[in-house]
């Protein structure tokens, strides 16, 4: 059954702000959703009552902050269904890290000269920058499947890219486009070419079910601050035969299984990619986000949020006279709650900051998607994003705020 968004709203102590003289009207979720309040306290409960450091003391409190740390992986893998459970979950400090540690211990030892790394021009700098300093270390290949004028990846054109690839790493969900991608169909493509697949989920293990059995890929990265969660924690998972073969990618405390003068020897599992202390309180506020997660359901998240998707596309497309373009697909089918914004004549960023003048928080910029900007002869958008506690009463809001961007720069 689906849940009551003002009761999510009403979990969210930063929705009662007041911007400028107006409530606030948060459209930024792409970029860092919002904290409801059993996250905050459970983190709180942990400074008050738990903390240690994990993994080293044998008294009690030590023993629960690693109770608390372990029950977040154990969550983490229950949350996606991980085939391999828990000893599959790494936590990083973001997306971003997840996929440093993807192209620097995977990719460093498994990939040479002559072999070809397989992104789209829709990804995050995060799948792109890490592969091109892969390029530059280990000469590896890095090829774009292109998008097309319709938002989407082709297919067909993915299948003749295939040549020389032993990975195929792409976005589930596109920050700047919402696009949603077909993630088992490509996964079923890289592994009929003999080649792995990546996936990053920053925007879609946040707004969509997320089961890695019925994805079939081999690595995910996404990050806890993108669904309700805090900043500070990134998720990391490959099968475990993948992990096991991998070499550690940072080194010190807490990774080794033993050292010694003359070297050392990592420790087994997840552990050894998590050197020194982790984000321990992080992951008491994770579990705490993944729970109420569960408790919204993820398919009525997505449905929400889907509705908003749609209602939103529907009047932006009949409000403005064709002077604010969506840049992503223009209809609800495979896409996500992000609507970039192109409003003719206007730069993004006077766009938000008029926006800002209502209380209304876009993110305007390249969206550490630059490939993608070019593609589409675009310097920047405006963009619009939805989370669990969205309204369709922010939409109203956004569309009189950009009605007087429209007008002022008219
Ligand atoms: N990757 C985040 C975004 O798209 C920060 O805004």
């Amino acid at each position: 059954m689906r849940f009551d968004p003002k009761l999510v709203r009403g979990d969210v102590p930063l929705l009662n702000r007041v911007i400028n003289g107006r409530p606030i009207t948060y459209l930024d979720s792409g970029a860092s959703s919002l904290t409801p309040r059993p996250v905050i306290e459970a983190m709180d409960r942990y400074y008050q009552h738990h903390h240690a450091n994990v993994h080293r003391g044998v008294y009690q409190t030590a023993n629960e902050a690693t109770a608390i740390y372990e029950g977040a992986r154990e969550a983490t893998a229950r949350f996606l269904n991980a085939p391999g459970g828990s000893p599959e979950i790494v936590f990083t400090k973001n997306a971003t890290e997840s996929f440093n540690l993807l192209a620097r211990s995977w990719g460093a030892t498994f990939l040479g000269p002559g072999d070809v790394v397989l992104v789209s021009e829709m990804e995050h700098h995060a799948n792109i920058v890490p592969w091109f300093q892969l390029r530059e270390t280990h000469g590896v290949e890095v090829r774009f499947i292109p998008v097309g004028d319709d938002f989407r990846l082709d297919l067909s054109r993915v299948e003749e890219a295939m040549a020389g690839v032993k990975l195929v790493s792409v976005t589930a969900m596109s920050n700047v486009l919402g696009t949603i991608n077909p993630v088992r169909a490509l996964a079923d493509l890289a592994h009929a070419h003999g080649a792995l697949i990546a996936i990053d989920g920053a925007q879609s293990v946040a707004h969509l079910r997320t089961d890695l059995v019925d994805l079939d890929v081999d690595f995910l990265a996404f990050s806890a601050h993108k669904m309700l969660g805090p900043t500070g924690l990134g998720v990391f998972w490959a099968r475990e035969e993948l992990l096991r073969a991998m070499p550690p990618f940072l080194g010190g405390g807490g990774m080794i299984k033993d050292v010694s003068t003359d070297g050392f020897t990592p420790a087994t599992g997840p552990s050894k990619f998590e050197a020194g202390t982790p984000p321990i309180a992080q992951a008491a506020g994770f579990a705490a986000a993944l729970r109420y997660l569960d408790g919204l359901g993820m398919d009525n998240v997505a449905a929400h949020e889907h509705d908003l998707t749609v209602d939103a596309l529907t009047r932006l497309a009949t409000t403005f006279d064709g002077r604010v373009r969506v840049i992503g697909p223009d209809n609800g089918v495979e896409r996500g709650g992000v609507i970039s914004l192109d409003v003719e004549g206007v730069h993004p960023h006077d766009v938000a900051q008029v926006l800002d003048q209502f209380g209304v928080c876009v993110r305007p910029g390249h969206h550490c998607a630059k490939p993608l900007m070019k593609r589409f002869g675009l310097a920047a958008t405006a963009r619009a994003s939805f989370g669990p506690y969205s309204l369709t009463s922010d939409t109203d809001v956004l569309l009189e705020a950009l009605t007087h961007a429209v007008e002022m720069f008219a």
